[in-house]
């Protein structure tokens, strides 16, 4: 009932150039994967040249950007908005990446802002929430996740939120090498699962989507898909490899 999702973060790597020949790689290695939907983020830089080739070899890959501005247009150096990234065929947007958190800045209420101007525009985020080590060694991940979520989410109405992604990456576990267990990653999805039923409703809780991301490859995604809760993964490193990713998406096959 819930499609599986696996989406690559592809984070600051890859020139347009490279960027296409990973794309094509993919499309290639996971053609006839059906029910699952699979979603690559490029660096902006890549995005135009990503989108013609979907465009133009028909591929049944989507796309998604890495991050975007709440405002439509204006004075905001450096900032992309919803309507640029519509304007090439984006479909996702990936919100409050724990690297936006860390190194940018990115707080629960910006996140908010992008969120809302996210689904104004009918892009959809994913937002990205989860714990430090030192936050889950306090034994605080529950209350650190819904506050991310409450914040994050304020001021929605359930048939927005419903066509959300959330995607819980535990800090510690993203470029590690450390996976959270199944069992952990799906104790937090199915906590997260909770806050939105109370949150908003639990139809709701049922139908939204909660990726697991951090540490993912060929060789964990096995026993993390399946989870009865985690619904896909948000995966980095291993997506920067087509062979790898390709492996990757087709547990999510098996899961649909
Ligand atoms: P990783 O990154 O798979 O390299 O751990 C995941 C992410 O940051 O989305």
């Amino acid at each position: 009932m819930r499609t599986p999702l696996m989406a690559g973060n592809w984070k600051m790597n890859k020139t347009a150039g490279q960027a296409v020949h990973l794309v094509q790689d993919l499309a290639e290695l996971i053609k006839g994967v059906k029910d699952v939907e699979v979603v690559v983020c490029p660096p902006f830089t890549a995005l135009k040249s990503i989108s013609t080739v979907i465009e133009l070899d028909r591929l049944a890959i989507k796309l998604g950007a890495q991050d975007m501005y709440w405002e439509e247009k204006g004075a905001f150096t450096g900032e992309i908005s919803p309507i640029m990234l519509k304007d090439l065929r984006v479909d996702y947007v990936i919100v409050g990446h724990s690297e936006r958190r860390q190194y940018f800045g990115e707080t629960d209420e910006t996140v908010n802002k992008k969120v809302r101007s996210a689904l104004d525009h009918e892009l959809i985020p994913i937002v990205c929430v989860g714990e430090t080590l030192e936050e889950r060694e306090r034994e605080e991940t529950n209350i650190v996740v819904e506050k991310q979520i409450a914040g994050g989410l304020a001021g929605l109405d359930p048939f927005e939120v419903e066509k959300l992604v959330i995607a819980y990456e535990p800090i510690w576990a993203i470029g590690t090498g450390a996976t959270a267990t199944p069992e952990v990653a799906n104790d937090v999805i199915r906590h997260i699962r909770a806050i939105i039923g109370s949150q908003f409703t639990p139809p709701v809780a049922k139908r939204i989507r909660i990726l697991y991301g951090g540490s993912v490859t060929p060789e964990n995604i096995d026993d993390l898909m399946d989870e009865p809760d985690i619904d896909g993964v948000l995966v980095g490193g291993a997506s920067l490899d087509a062979e790898k990713f390709a492996r990757i998406v087709r547990f999510g096959e098996h899961q649909a």
